[in-house]
């Protein structure tokens, strides 16, 4: 008898899953104290990283099942070589509507315009700061401010729209800038997402300096009121997106802010859409929980469409309702860095 799935990855809270992130490299060319410790270095080695044709053999059985939605993450994803062909390939699956990245954007001047021709929709870019010596402190004196800025210049140059800048706030380290970059939302038309920091393992949290991100959690509603008091109410936005975000702007304002709360929203994970696959080949149903199910094992040694379909089923059916963190459950398999947030 044959197996026929439903074009439908829909899990036991009914929450229905369009939106696949794929982490192409757990590399990065920077080491940003939220998301890799400082001297961390155990990469994968090549032959444990999925090669753009067994992404593309998910991608096209993951679309045979309502994945539309996919987001190129890392590491980062644009040290991987050639990033721009798997964007080509990937557009051209049945069923895939809308391909994004998310980048630290420092080669982004680079490869915005091939990007943008391979059939990149838009690019969301890190910058948790617009102090110099920050970034350096933030990235632990990794990348360039300047190629960054250049980035997003030039992802908005080509039309990667809507260009978003994801901020990880941290009291004590970015909180003061918090009016700037919504001042960037009225006066350039930014659109700026304040993530809060979510905690993954200890050893990871400590700056090159020696200081810790301990207390450094900010919850979305200190932000919030820190920016109304400056400029009103704020009113809902509208802006193109699969992900978390809730969208306002500064009424007039042609840009938005958006807030990512993991931590601070009640009911954050009633509204999942997605599942993750690591740059080796594991389906992680939850960013913040450690289940996963590995797909290239199986890939390597024969397995067909069908029963690639059904780890997709199992690992959908598997999922929890939602993230742990408020009973102390956190990450500890893996960094963000080899997740890809
Ligand atoms: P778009 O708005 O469509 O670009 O998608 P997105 O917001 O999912 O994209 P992005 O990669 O910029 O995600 C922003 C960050 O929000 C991630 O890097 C994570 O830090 C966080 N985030 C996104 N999705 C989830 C999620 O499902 N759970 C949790 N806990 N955090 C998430
Ligand atoms: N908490 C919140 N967001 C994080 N990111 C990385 N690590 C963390 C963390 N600990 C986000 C960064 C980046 C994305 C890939 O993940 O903002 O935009
Ligand atoms: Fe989904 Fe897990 Fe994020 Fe909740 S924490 S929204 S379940 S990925």
């Amino acid at each position: 008898m044959t197996t026929v799935f439903l074009p439908v990855l829909q899990d036991r809270f009914q929450r229905v899953h369009k939106y696949l992130r794929i982490s192409v490299t757990d590399r990065c060319n920077f080491r940003c104290l939220y998301c890799m410790p400082a001297d961390f270095n155990g990469f994968l080695p090549r032959s444990q990283v999925l090669t753009f044709e067994e992404i593309a053999r998910i991608v096209r059985v993951a679309a045979g099942l309502g994945i539309s939605k996919l987001k190129i993450t890392g590491g980062e994803p644009l040290v991987r070589r050639e990033v721009p062909a798997l964007i080509r390939s990937l557009h051209s699956i049945p069923g895939v509507e809308e391909i994004t990245m998310t980048t630290n954007g420092v080669l982004l001047g680079r490869y915005a315009q091939e990007l943008k021709d391979a059939g990149l929709d838009r690019v969301t870019i890190s910058l948790d700061t617009l102090k110099p010596e920050r970034f350096d402190r933030i990235a632990r004196g990794t990348g360039s401010r300047q190629d960054v800025l250049a980035g997003i210049a030039a992802a908005r140059a080509v039309g990667l729209d809507p260009v978003k800048i994801n901020v990880v706030s941290m009291r004590g380290v970015n909180d003061d800038e918090v009016l700037d970059f919504a001042r960037l939302t009225v006066e350039e038309g930014w659109h700026v997402r304040f993530i809060e920091l979510m905690p993954f393992p200890e050893e990871q949290n400590q700056d090159c300096h020696g200081g810790g991100l301990d207390g450094a959690y900010l919850p979305e509603a200190e932000i919030r009121t820190a920016i109304e008091a400056s400029y009103g109410s704020l009113e809902p936005a509208e802006v193109p997106g699969n992900g978390p975000a809730r969208y306002f702007r500064v009424p007039g304002s042609a840009g938005s802010i958006g807030f990512i709360s993991a931590v601070s929203e009640e009911h954050f994970c009633a509204r999942c859409n997605r599942l993750r696959l690591t740059a080796e080949g594991k389906l992680r149903p939850c960013l913040l929980q450690d289940d996963e199910v590995d797909l290239r094992a199986p890939l390597r040694s024969g397995i067909s469409d069908t029963q690639l379909a059904q780890l997709f089923q199992d690992t959908v059916e598997g999922k929890r309702e939602s993230h742990r963190l408020g009973l102390g459950v956190t990450p500890q398999l893996r960094h963000m860095s080899q997740i890809g947030g």
